[in-house]
């Protein structure tokens, strides 16, 4: 086995790195929008509480397992895993964490690939002139392929072709090309985010139009600010919160453990980890809660941004509403929007590629060049699909089986492993080794019960949400003999196309497209799962492999 050295430069550089990979477009798109959609203030409570009893212990438990893991040479998570117990299961079980990452790289390099075209569009006015619906079109035409971009066909997969061809130079570079685009890319991002919040801050009504005479800045921040608690006790309104927090903080996806496999042996985990995730969450809460909504509410009152929550406002409408500042802070705001997500993405797409190209290089001796072309070509074979077929809800499909639902089977399957079978005695020393801090006791607690406990909640609440996520007349009607009626939006009629049968059925007129979405989401599983078991076979080969190594 080819013995890697690399290891992180600095604790400046570590940190960034590890908060570039937290810190990305789930911050500043993602984040907005489950908020909107999950009521504003009826969300905040349950993401907060989200945070600390599954955010904290989660990263807690990935660094520990991945500075562990690299301590024995291991630097993804199937080995890793496999290190931690005797049982030879363990190391198919850390398939996600490399599965997750290539599955996610795919589409999520396309968002990026819009930001860094949107960038050129701001510098060269191609927004300057046209109207809101203008606006909104240009970017549903270009995700349909069908717009005249600039007289080129197939534009979009030209400009994910490059954005991916950057995001696999830099991996060629290893760590240290990493760090230095987080050195460069976070401190701009905070910059451009701080310019667009202070603005979204300051904009009160000034704004409103003729035609959105309510319109004020400010009712988006007290949207999102004004805890509610009457959704205390909807599943829903958990599961999105739950979900969010792993999207954004990266766990339960296997680029912490292989970033933290890097560490040196000694290396705080407890201080560094905390600091990295509440950058995390400055970033998300303060930034990106002010830019979107506050700045769509203050043109377009608020209840237009809670009709339009989605991509839309990000790229169909911003570049618009920017244009109403003027033609100079127009551009600048632009330019600050899509270069901070832009930074946002990029920061985050590295990471994904570590698990791959530390996985072939461990147990295949692939060195940094393969391991980064071989990682692009994975990304791309995984994401034209996602492209052409973006309208058919390919995309939709990935983000939610891989971006969604295999991170919490992942995390709850690791906080298993490591509080349960490699021991919560064990696993509290190694998170407590070389830390600058001491953690309180009471969360060795939370991490061995509550956690999992937690996620296994979530888990089995999502697949099987009852009809309106009616839970206490779903229990009841259990007793009356009506059985559990599932919510369209439950795990297993997802799964089923239950979902997309229901919408047929009540839009008959449309009935081809679900056709057609039905036939796409069906492909696009297969690939995932195509995707899954040829990283299976690899981690198969490799412990054939390690197997007659030991025994020469
Ligand atoms: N946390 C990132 C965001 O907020 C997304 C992300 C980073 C991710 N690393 C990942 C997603 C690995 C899947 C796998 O946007
Ligand atoms: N799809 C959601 C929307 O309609 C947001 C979203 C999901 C997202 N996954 C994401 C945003 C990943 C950024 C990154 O807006």
């Amino acid at each position: 086995m080819v013995k890697q050295n690399d290891s992180w430069g600095s604790r400046t550089g570590l940190i960034l790195a590890m908060a570039g990979n937290a810190v990305g477009l789930g911050n500043f798109l993602r984040f907005p929008v489950q908020a909107v959609q999950n009521g504003g203030g009826t969300f905040i409570i349950p993401y907060l509480v989200c945070f600390v009893v599954m955010g904290i212990p989660l990263l807690f438990t990935e660094w520990s397992i991945g500075r562990f893991g690299g301590k024995r040479g291991n630097h993804s998570t199937p080995y890793i895993l496999d290190s931690m117990s005797k049982s030879v299961w363990w190391k198919y079980i850390g398939v996600f964490g490399i599965f997750t990452n290539i599955a996610v790289v795919a589409y999520y390099t396309y968002i990026e690939s819009w930001t860094f075209l949107y960038v050129i569009h701001t510098v060269i006015g191609t927004f300057t002139q046209m109207s809101q619906a203008e606006v909104s079109s240009f970017f549903v035409q270009y995700v349909n392929l069908n717009g005249s971009n600039f007289g080129i066909p197939y534009l979009p997969v030209l400009v994910y072709i490059l954005v991916l061809g950057i995001n696999i130079y830099i991996l060629s570079t290893g760590l240290g090309g990493i760090e230095k685009v987080a050195k460069i890319g976070m401190p701009l991002l905070i910059l451009f985010g701080a310019v667009l919040a202070y603005k979204g801050w300051t904009m009160g009504a000034e704004n409103a139009s003729a035609a959105f005479p309510e319109a004020n800045a400010w009712d988006g921040i007290n949207f999102l600010w004004t805890p509610q608690f009457n959704s205390l006790l909807d599943p829903k309104v958990w599961l999105a919160a739950a979900g969010q927090i792993f999207f954004t903080l990266s766990v339960g996806m296997g680029s912490i453990q292989c970033y933290a496999s890097y560490l040196k042996e000694n290396e705080d985990i407890a201080l560094n980890s905390l600091t990295s995730g509440f950058t995390n969450e400055f970033v998300e809460i303060v930034l990106g809660s002010a830019i979107v909504i506050p700045i769509a509410a203050g043109f377009l009152g608020l209840d237009w941004v809670i009709e339009n929550a989605g991509f839309g406002m990000a790229f169909q409408t911003m570049p618009y509403l920017f244009m109403q500042w003027g033609e100079v802070f127009g551009a600048i705001a632009g330019i600050c929007w899509f270069g901070l997500l832009f930074f946002a993405g990029i920061t985050s797409s590295l990471a994904m590629g570590t698990p791959w190209m530390g996985f072939m290089q461990d147990e295949f001796g692939w060195g940094k060049a393969k391991g980064a072309v071989s990682f692009g070509i994975l990304a791309f074979v995984m994401g034209l699909p996602t492209i052409l077929f973006y309208q058919y809800g390919y995309f939709d499909e990935y983000d939610y089986w891989a971006g969604t639902v295999s991170l919490v089977v992942f995390a709850l399957l690791e906080m298993i492993l490591f509080t349960w079978v490699f021991g919560m005695d064990k696993g509290w020393s190694e998170l407590n080794r070389g830390a600058d801090i001491r953690i309180p006791e009471v969360f060795k607690w939370i991490m061995k019960y509550i956690t999992p406990l937690l996620l296994l909640l979530v888990l089995t609440s999502a697949l099987i949400t009852p009809q309106g996520n009616d839970w206490v007349g779903a229990v009841s009607g259990l007793f009356d003999g009506v059985g559990w009626k599932l919510d369209s939006g439950s795990l297993i009629s997802k799964l089923t196309h239950d979902d997309l049968k229901l919408l047929q059925l009540n839009d008959p007129q449309n009935g081809e497209i679900y056709e057609k979405k039905i036939f796409f989401s069906t492909l696009a599983r297969v690939q995932l799962l195509a995707l899954f078991l040829f990283i299976v076979s690899l981690v198969w080969y490799s412990g054939i492999k390690r197997k007659s190594i030991s025994h020469e």
